[in-house]
């Protein structure tokens, strides 16, 4: 599963660096060209001749040591790695990455590569839940850093609790899936960060939008779209357990709205506008993920519309542009648009960026399989106003909603400090 794949391996200082050993052996077995690179004090865990002979490649630990004077090491091994895979992940590394420190063979390499970065934290229950971790965390995932969560048990230190590295072959099955499909894991998901007052939009106010407007042509038919509401639901979810307080703002969605969230139901994009314009004012972040229909019928029969002749002709009228208006309105509120295409999707995103004055907007091709109407997963590219911010592989919306929220929660932080 792994042929071909280059994997550069980073061990670091803690105990479980122990399990580099079983974890260098499973991915070379898969088929993986493992590099490692260990810090000074992961040194002092594990003999370094361990995992030379496992990978059958150098190991290094010094930016210094240039054993091959035809290329610069850190910067070669940053332009070979498929994956940079940290495991075990001490705090001291996750705050290195968080800070763009660059001290050691590890730290620099990784500031050097453009290969996805995965991390597998270990550490005392205390030092994983303390917030300072907790926030490099969440910068590193706003970064798109994925985290493989450590599991709950009995630590080294003698504490019960989160902070055991994941089994190594449970570590090899995340990475053989994320080549096979480019899902890759996350972190925010666990109890630690969400809805404790670390959490990181913990007493912000975010307004979300999500389904599909309904349009009324007479009491029996109506103009809709295929809008599921499912990455709007997403977002609401993401932000409540980020610590937000929220309020959904849902028009016609195939599924039910997330529980314990304040949820106001609309039908039309004339409902909807209403319902914004009420809470917007004293909103933090507004994410626009619905699907508002840009024509409604001019009139709405009140009585069902009896067949006549061959033809019919329907006559429309624009709607409120919803989030155009907000852009018009905004003060300090954080406005983020979504633009669903079928094409030029680069083209039409960063245009409605800048008509609609959005801080951020979420585009995806809904062409694309695995992105789009309807799927649980999505595949999504965020702009601003330089350009592209971040793009994200085929991953459920969930993560899209997590990694958004904390890309949006990381820019405010930023104004206000
Ligand atoms: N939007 C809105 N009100 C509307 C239409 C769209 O608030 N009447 C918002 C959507 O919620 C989304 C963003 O604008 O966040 C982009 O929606 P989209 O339909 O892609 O944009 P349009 O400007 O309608 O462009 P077009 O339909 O021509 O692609």
């Amino acid at each position: 599963m792994l042929n071909g794949k280059v994997i550069v391996l980073g061990v670091t200082g803690g105990i479980a660096a122990y399990k580099a050993a079983t974890l260098c052996s499973r991915l070379v077995q898969r088929g993986a060209d493992v590099h490692v690179i260990m810090t000074e004090s992961a040194k002092q865990f594990i003999p370094e001749l361990t995992l030379q002979t496992l990978t059958k490649n150098p190991v290094y630990s010094d930016t210094f040591d240039e054993r091959d004077p035809s290329v610069v090491s850190h910067i070669h091994l940053a332009d070979l790695a498929d994956l940079f895979l940290i495991a075990p992940a001490t705090a001291n590394i996750i705050g290195k990455m968080a800070h763009g420190l660059a001290d050691d063979m590890l730290s620099t390499t990784l500031l050097a590569t453009t290969a996805p970065v995965m991390i597998s934290p270990a550490m005392n229950v205390h030092m994983y839940t303390h917030p300072a971790v907790m926030a490099n965390m969440q910068t590193l995932v706003s970064r798109g850093v994925s985290m493989i969560e450590p599991g709950e048990g009995l630590l080294a230190c003698g504490y019960v609790g989160k902070g055991r590295m994941e089994e190594p072959e449970t570590i090899v099955d995340v990475v053989e899936r994320f080549f096979w499909d480019g899902a890759a894991p996350s972190v925010l998901q666990n109890e630690e960060m969400a809805n404790s007052s670390t959490g990181i939009l913990h007493g912000k106010k975010v307004v979300v939008t999500a389904g599909g407007t309904i349009e009324r042509i007479d009491p029996v038919r109506y103009i809709t779209n295929d809008s599921s509401g499912k990455m709007g639901f997403a977002v609401a979810k993401a932000a409540k357990q980020l610590g937000a307080d929220v309020h959904l703002i849902a028009a016609h969605t195939d599924e039910a709205p997330p529980e314990g969230i304040r949820t106001e139901k609309v039908n039309s994009a004339q409902d909807m506008y209403e319902a914004v314009q009420r809470v917007f004012e004293t909103s933090d972040i507004v994410v626009k993920a619905a699907a508002v229909a840009d024509y409604r019928p001019v009139e709405t029969a009140t009585s069902k519309i009896k067949k006549r002749g061959e033809t019919m002709t329907l006559e429309l009228v624009k709607t409120t542009d919803i989030l155009e208006s907000l852009g018009r309105q905004k003060t300090s509120q954080f406005l983020i648009g979504f633009a669903a295409e079928t094409d030029t999707v680069e083209y039409f995103a960063k245009d409605k960026l800048k008509r609609k004055n959005c801080d951020l907007i979420v585009a995806n091709d809904v062409t694309q399989e695995g992105a789009g109407f309807g799927t649980d997963t999505n595949s999504v590219q965020i702009f601003d106003k330089e350009g592209l911010v971040l793009q994200l592989p085929v991953i459920s919306k969930e993560e899209v909603a997590l990694r958004l929220l904390t890309l949006a929660a990381d820019r405010l932080s930023g104004r206000s400090s």
